[in-house]
């Protein structure tokens, strides 16, 4: 490994707040740790050939779904915050759109609220929105920059279960509406309900980490959910790999943008 590299690792470490736990763990992984899964050098169609190209489970109600497919933000945004398309609106006190950046590179999708989110309409505030901020910091990205925090379904399921297929069917128009309007260069699925979601069949995480998916023709990572992270620290070194990979994939899209303009 070189200096460069090494010196990247620790100042991804020191960003990310990480326990020694991760430090040492991520040590003792060290010889595979920051290798690309994929070469950065090789070329997008490349990469992409790993991919298994899925639609997104589309919407119960093909009437919502026509009608959002073609709206702006402040209209989408609306939708959400009116909407009634599943039993979840029942429970909710806010729905929850998403934050940040409407033409960001990235675009990170969780799998539905919290209390917490519930409480305040945002994304991500809670302990797991913590991690995921300093998970973020980690690789240079600040919440609003560059980038856009949603979830698979708007509002809360009650007791913080996984929201149901059909509850996340019929909340797909709004993410794929959002997906489209952002054109995000690369999706980061966290955690397995959002993974399944977005890419339309059901397999473990550990079975799906370390390869460039294709999400509607964009290019999409997964990794494990900051809450099952908060829970089970010695997949904190993966999940950093994964970043590492997600860091590389980009620059990987980057170059081979410019290199086709
Ligand atoms: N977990 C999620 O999946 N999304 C949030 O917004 C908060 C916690
Ligand atoms: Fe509508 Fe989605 Fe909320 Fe269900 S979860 S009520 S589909 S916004």
């Amino acid at each position: 490994m070189t200096e460069g590299v090494d010196r990247r690792r620790e100042e991804m470490l020191r960003e990310m707040g990480i326990s020694p736990l991760w430090r040492l763990r991520a040590a003792a992984a060290a010889p595979g740790v920051l290798e690309p899964v994929v070469d950065s050098g090789a070329p997008l169609a490349q990469i992409l050939t790993a991919a298994e190209p899925q639609p997104i489970p589309i919407a119960a109600s093909s009437r919502t779904a026509a009608t959002v497919a073609a709206v702006d933000w402040p209209a989408l945004k609306s939708c959400v915050a009116e909407c009634t398309a599943c039993g979840l609106h029942k429970t909710r006190n806010n729905t929850v759109f998403g934050v940040g950046d409407e033409r960001a590179d990235w675009l990170i999708v969780g799998e539905g609220p919290g209390a917490d989110e519930d409480a305040l309409g945002e994304p991500f505030v809670g302990q797991a929105g913590k991690l995921l901020d300093n998970m973020l910091a980690a690789i240079r990205i600040k919440r609003g920059a560059n980038v856009y925090i949603t979830n698979i379904v708007k509002c809360r399921p009650p007791g913080n279960r996984n929201p149901q297929p059909a509850e996340a069917g019929a909340c797909s128009p709004y993410l794929k509406r959002q997906i489209e309007l952002i054109q995000p260069r690369l999706i980061i699925a966290l955690g397995k309900v959002a993974a399944v979601n977005l890419l339309g069949r059901d397999a473990s995480i550990a079975s799906l980490r370390g390869v460039v998916h294709d999400c509607r023709g964009i290019p999409l990572i997964v990794t494990y959910h900051p809450a099952y992270l908060l829970r089970t620290l010695p997949d904190k070194a993966k999940a950093w790999e994964d970043l590492c990979f997600a860091v590389t994939t980009m620059q990987s899209l980057q170059s081979a943008q410019s290199a086709a303009t």
